[in-house]
């Protein structure tokens, strides 16, 4: 069942829920494969500016939508959050609560690197509210991550899973990538094994990319070919599916009822609030749907917090109704179940002739599916291979 519930806005329909992403910008180590906004820790981690930051941070934001709407989900990504301990967390998750109002039952979520943990620290992240972790593996083998400039061994992983789990957490997820540098498909499947013997309830396996502003996209290692890749992907999934974890997204698979609700917020358009250096926001408000972000590098970031100068147009962009389709169709595409028509209509706002015939190509290349009985529109599996294609013939006219 679609968990959304709606409530009408001028001749939008905007889902209520609303997800909250904060930032942890810093690393040990920069690993060269990964372009996300990551920096090297320099000097020592000074806790607790960080987290009088967000909290300022939020408390300006809260003049942009209304403090009435509801947070189900908060996901706190990196970097490396598992850098803070559990007493900052606390302190932090804390003073979001007095601000903001939480469901119940709300999934909170703190990536985990197993190599910059300390495994006596679960009890206290789950005591102050983190319920869901998510662990960096990417691989199980020595030699791999060596490769992949991770600071942790195959065994670190089994450790701090294991530690989680004696904390009380149940719901845990790993992330792995394949199509690793020289990776066989036999090895590729001897990670996911590995994962899955770990019972995680949920499982993220991404496909390595060669990303142009990182160590291997200037020295580029020598990875599996296109077919070999192909291969493993379908057997990854396929082993996957045996063990009762189902695919939802192209990269994301989970035991019944264990999806992650605050990426499931973000693949069906919903809106969320970022706090942290380099946070997007994407809020609608009275029919206008808007992208905010945050300084990049965490000492402008820092320092503009503090002095309240981060505002202005430069650091937000409204959406063109020529691109809300685009926008939309990027992630939703993604869900392997795909979405209803009318998610489409609420979400952006377009009318169902706007969009059936945005996709019009896409339908009639059968890379995309519409059945006009249940309004239910999805990627065909012929259309995976098309996804590029498909966003290409969405762009707006220039
Ligand atoms: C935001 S990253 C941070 C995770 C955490 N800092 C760690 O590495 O332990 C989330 C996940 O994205 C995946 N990832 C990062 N860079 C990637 C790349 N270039 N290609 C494919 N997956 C990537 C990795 O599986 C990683 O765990
Ligand atoms: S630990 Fe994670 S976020 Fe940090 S550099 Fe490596 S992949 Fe990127």
């Amino acid at each position: 069942m679609d968990r959304r519930q709606t409530t009408q806005c001028c001749q939008f329909v905007i889902a209520a829920p609303l997800s909250l992403y904060i930032h942890f910008p810093w690393c040990i180590k920069k690993c060269p494969y990964c372009d996300f906004n990551s920096h090297e820790l320099k000097s020592e981690l000074n806790e607790t500016a960080y987290i009088e930051t967000l909290i300022k941070d939020l408390q300006h934001d809260l003049a942009l939508y209304k403090p009435s709407r509801r947070i189900d989900s908060i996901f706190m990504g990196g970097g490396t959050p598992s850098l803070f301990s559990g007493n900052a967390m606390n302190r932090l998750l804390i003073q979001l609560a007095n601000h903001l109002n939480f469901i119940p039952d709300i999934e909170i979520t703190m990536e985990v690197n197993p190599g910059a943990v300390e495994y006596d620290r679960f009890e206290s992240y789950l005591a102050a509210g983190i319920n869901r972790l998510s662990f960096g593996a990417q691989s199980f083998s020595d030699s791999q991550l060596k490769k992949l400039g991770r600071i942790h061994r195959g065994d670190n992983i089994t450790t701090a899973v294991t530690a989680a789990r004696r904390a009380g957490y149940s719901s845990v997820n790993i992330d792995l990538m394949y199509g690793l540098p020289r990776q066989s498909i036999e090895e590729a499947i001897l990670d996911c094994e590995q994962a899955i013997n770990l019972s995680p309830s949920h499982l993220s396996m991404y496909q390595l990319t060669i990303e142009p502003n990182t160590l291997f996209g200037k020295y580029p290692p020598a990875l599996p070919s296109t077919d070999e890749s192909e291969q493993m992907q379908n057997q990854l999934i396929e082993l996957a599916e045996k063990h009762a974890y189902s695919r939802y997204e192209i990269s994301a698979y989970s035991k019944p009822g264990c999806e992650s609700r605050h990426n499931l917020n973000y693949w069906q358009f919903g809106d969320y609030l970022g706090i942290g250096a380099g946070a997007h926001s994407k809020l609608t408000t009275n029919g206008r749907i808007q992208r905010i972000w945050k300084p990049k590098h965490p000492t402008n970031y820092l320092k503009s917090i503090r002095n309240g100068t981060d505002s202005g147009p430069t650091n937000s962009k409204t959406l063109k109704r020529s691109e809300l389709l685009l926008e939309f169709s990027m992630n939703a595409l993604r869900i392997t179940d795909g979405f209803q028509l009318n998610l489409a209509i609420q979400t952006t706002g377009l009318s169902e002739k706007e969009i059936l015939t945005g996709l019009d190509l896409a339908i009639r290349e059968k890379w995309i599916d519409y059945q006009p009985d249940s309004g239910r529109i999805k990627c065909t599996p012929f259309g995976y291979r098309f996804l590029d294609e498909i966003l290409v013939s969405l762009l707006p006219d220039p």
